[in-house]
């Protein structure tokens, strides 16, 4: 028997939890994260993503082949962040993501059902919050 609650749906009286899921150019990044950062939104998942999107391939030669390349490299990023503070973050990508040319990304946003931090086993929208490390030695295992 566990004392534990299930993992499940928040109440509803509870603030929600999302996931903004952003397709973005590499360039983009540095400067997304330190806005977001400094809008005290540090925590971020980064991962390298090759997609298509609307365009067709395009063409070019390599190695002396022709082919046409479909999928091209961009980064994901994955951010969980509280109902509250999901526009200011979209705002931010779209804002720094944005050239104007094709290619330019993507934003989805999904709703979590659960997020619980394991060093402390804490749930809910506490998890997300910022914090200084209580003290811990800043360091890259924190
Ligand atoms: N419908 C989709 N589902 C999943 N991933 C997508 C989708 N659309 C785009 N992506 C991801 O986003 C990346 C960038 O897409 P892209 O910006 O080219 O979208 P687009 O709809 O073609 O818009 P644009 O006209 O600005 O190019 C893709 O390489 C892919 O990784
Ligand atoms: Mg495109």
């Amino acid at each position: 028997m566990s004392a534990r609650p299930p993992v499940g749906p928040f109440p509803q009286e509870e603030t929600p939890v999302k996931k903004i899921e952003a397709y973005i150019r590499h360039e983009a990044l540095e400067a997304i994260h330190d806005r977001l950062a400094a809008l005290g939104l540090p925590s971020m998942s980064v991962t390298e993503a090759k997609g298509s999107g609307r365009q067709k391939g395009f063409t070019e030669t390599y190695r002396g082949a022709r082919s046409t390349i479909f999928l091209r490299p961009k980064l994901k990023l994955e951010i969980a962040v509280d109902d509250g503070d999901v526009e200011r973050a979209v705002d931010v990508i779209l804002e720094l993501a944005h050239t104007g040319a094709p290619g330019d990304g993507k934003i989805f946003i999904y709703d979590i059902v659960e997020a619980i931090r394991v060093r402390t086993g804490e749930r809910g929208p506490v998890v997300l919050e910022s914090h200084e490390d209580d003290g811990l030695r800043a360091d890259f295992s924190l």
